[in-house]
């Protein structure tokens, strides 16, 4: 690896000086950043929500935005001297309209998970507390009597949603208990059709006419297939719900042009969320969006902070603007129609030698495969593709016998490896590691019968898939530019 990376480049000396200053300070710090990018670089990651950032936006994190406190918004906060945050808030925004077509972007959520708490906060704020304090005649929360606010707190309580349901894709802050969401709403959740193990959308249309929901939420985690957003806001609107669209996994295949007309968040939902990290290739950090029709919900996002989130982070912002105008090259419309053509090219692999894919197939940037066929769990499969130099994450499938913990899935996601260079061909040779891995790992032997952590695998078997996983990465390293001393 090392002989194929470089120290002499623009980012191996600021990465090494900046590695050499923590150093001198707490030399266990830098130790741990070199121990990560080598171990980045020593697995083949496909992992569906990650990827790696340019050293460009990776750089743009350590400086003195940092220090600037900033609550509130551009022009508008409660902190003097926020003029280069301003900038730079001003700066990302405007990049995500473009980069996505949409008419607002608020980028100061520190997360996927604040983001979506932003979106509900100003979906109950529009659709619940606006009309009451009209019908009270006040302007603020802070005009209205204790009893007034407390039928109001009430009010806020008696709200409810729908969500794709976790064992088929949805992600757990789509209003179920274990987070927030679930606390702030009552929810029930639509899935896959059991047959196709694609979304039912009759299902949606008769649970939405049936418990009425004030928010309909789609978008998802681990479902290997578009979603038909006009579907889904046609539903929506029969019942006078606000749409929201979580598009954390594939924001980036909507940057870059992917997911057009019927399949684009933008141009159907009233509020989208996402994360940047993932598809999207930018720093640590969440965004959410008025859709084409959805501006109503624009100064109730605006309250983001200090509504539900802290301080705005300016490091992060300035990263997501340089990721933004990464994102607006033709070169990214380019990789993310190769994050397709892998993900593709990885199920056909897949399939091909044995694994059953869930719907059978992809058609977005991830895969999710039953590892059952092989006679193993989500939890077995994960452990031994790890130990072979494969990242994986266990996941549930559809109508899960394993369950949340144990699964019967692992989900793969071709974000990352796309960023390293590789096409189909060495994806295939991934589709072959992965499934020389499964075939020869066999359960471990527990007291009562087979266990469902633990596996067995011949030591020769794992060394030579980890010798093929290093020889496909000394092919493509992370970050050639930077070869740390
Ligand atoms: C659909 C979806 N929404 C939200 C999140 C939360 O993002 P974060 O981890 O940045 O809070 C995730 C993360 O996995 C996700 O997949």
């Amino acid at each position: 690896m090392s002989g194929l990376t470089h120290r002499n480049t623009p980012e191996a000396r600021a990465f090494n000086e900046a590695l050499g200053v923590i150093g001198a300070v707490e030399p266990r710090v830098a130790d741990a950043i070199r121990s990560e990018i080598n171990d980045q670089r020593s697995y083949l990651k496909l992992i569906a929500s990650e990827n790696y950032a340019s050293p460009a936006v990776l750089m743009t994190m350590g400086n003195w935005f940092s220090d600037k406190y900033a609550e509130g918004n551009v022009g508008m906060r409660f902190y003097a001297g926020c003029q280069n945050v301003d900038t730079i808030e001003a700066l990302a925004s405007e990049l995500a309209c473009e980069i996505f077509d949409a008419p607002y972007a608020y980028v100061q959520p520190h997360s996927g998970i604040d983001a979506n708490l932003v979106a509900f906060w100003a979906m109950l704020a529009a659709k619940v507390e606006a009309p009451f304090l009209d019908d009270q005649g006040v302007k603020h929360v802070n005009d209205l009597s204790e009893v007034d606010w407390e039928t109001l707190r009430h009010r806020f309580g008696d709200q409810r949603m729908i969500g794709m349901s976790l064992d088929a894709g949805g992600h757990l802050t789509h209003g179920f208990r274990p987070n927030i969401s679930g606390k702030l709403f009552e929810q029930r959740s639509y899935g896959v059709d059991a047959e196709t193990e694609m979304l039912d959308y009759d299902r949606v249309r008769s649970l939405a006419h049936e418990f009425r929901p004030l928010v309909v939420c789609a978008g998802y985690s681990a479902y290997p297939r578009k979603v038909n957003f006009a579907r889904m806001r046609e539903i929506a609107d029969e019942i006078d719900a606000t749409l929201m669209v979580d598009m954390a996994h594939f924001a980036g295949l909507v940057a870059g042009g992917l997911f057009t007309d019927e399949y684009d968040p933008i141009k159907n939902a009233h509020v989208i969320t996402t994360t940047t990290h993932k598809s999207l290739r930018g720093p640590r950090g969440g965004m959410v969006l008025c859709g084409v029709d959805g501006e109503e919900f624009a100064p109730y996002i605006d309250k983001g902070c200090p509504m539900v989130l802290g301080g705005p982070m300016a490091h992060v912002m300035a990263a997501k603007a340089v990721a933004f105008a990464e994102a607006k090259l033709p070169s990214f419309a380019d990789y993310s129609q190769r994050i397709l053509d892998n993900a593709s090219a990885l199920a056909e692999g897949l399939m091909r030698r044995g694994l059953r894919c869930v719907s059978n197939g992809t058609d977005n940037h991830l895969v999710l495969c039953d590892v059952t066929s092989f006679g193993l769990t989500g939890r077995q499969a994960e452990s031994a593709l790890n130990d072979s130099g494969v990242i994986v994450n266990r996941n549930s499938i559809p109508s899960d016998p394993n369950g949340a913990w144990y699964t019967s899935g692992i989900r793969l996601g071709t974000p990352a490896l796309t960023t390293l260079g590789m096409g189909t061909s060495e994806i295939d040779e991934v589709a072959d590691i992965i499934t020389s891995v499964l075939d020869a790992a066999e359960p471990a032997k527990a007291k009562n019968g087979p266990s469902r952590a633990k596996y067995l695998m011949d030591t020769g078997v794992q060394e030579k898939c980890r010798e093929r996983a290093a020889e496909l990465l000394d092919h493509h390293p992370l970050y050639p530019q930077v070869g740390l001393i």
